[in-house]
């Protein structure tokens, strides 16, 4: 299965939210706030497309003043799940990060999401962190980031 991973357009947001919708329980962003990251471009905001269907997205978001960008959402559809769509969207954030001048990305995610950690332990996150009640549902985060350097632009 080979999806092509690609900046989101303005026209992917319904299908970026539906995303959204299917694979988390909550502190999920709406198509209203991606709508605004897609249109004002800060963000890096990809999505994977699959025989013309968008079936999977990653944001991450920087911040001023620092070199360290903010992994925020990744999801697949949970019908085209472990064939390596999540994989190539964060090797392509990865890359977009060091296109832009990033030498790190960091991350929450939930301390139950055993998948997602599984992932990216694999892809060379550490664990740097725990925050306890991060979600809106009560649930921990475990705090992990990644080194960008040696990572080819
Ligand atoms: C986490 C998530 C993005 C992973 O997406 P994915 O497309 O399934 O990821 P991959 O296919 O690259 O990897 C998943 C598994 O499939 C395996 N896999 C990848 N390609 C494969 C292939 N061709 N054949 C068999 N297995 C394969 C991977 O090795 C990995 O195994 P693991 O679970 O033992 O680590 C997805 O599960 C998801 O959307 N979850 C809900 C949202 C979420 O939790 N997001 C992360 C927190 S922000």
């Amino acid at each position: 299965m080979s999806a092509v991973i690609r900046p989101a357009a303005l026209i992917d947001v319904p299908a970026m939210a539906r995303l959204e919708e299917i694979s988390f329980p909550g502190d999920r962003l709406s198509a209203r706030s991606l709508r605004r990251l897609v249109r004002e471009g800060r963000a890096t905001c990809l999505v994977a497309e699959l025989d013309g269907c968008v079936v999977g997205d990653a944001i991450a978001l920087p911040r001023r003043g620092s070199r360290s960008l903010r992994l925020y959402s990744v999801a697949v559809d949970p019908a085209v799940r472990k064939a390596g769509i999540g994989t190539a969207l964060l090797a392509e954030s990865e890359r977009w990060a060091a296109l832009s001048g990033h030498d790190e990305i960091r991350l929450e995610v939930r301390e139950d999401n055993a998948a997602a950690i599984r992932r990216y332990l694999a892809g060379g996150y550490v664990t740097t962190g725990r925050r306890p009640a991060f979600y809106d549902d009560g649930a921990a985060a475990i705090v992990m980031k990644k080194r960008l350097a040696g990572i080819p632009a």
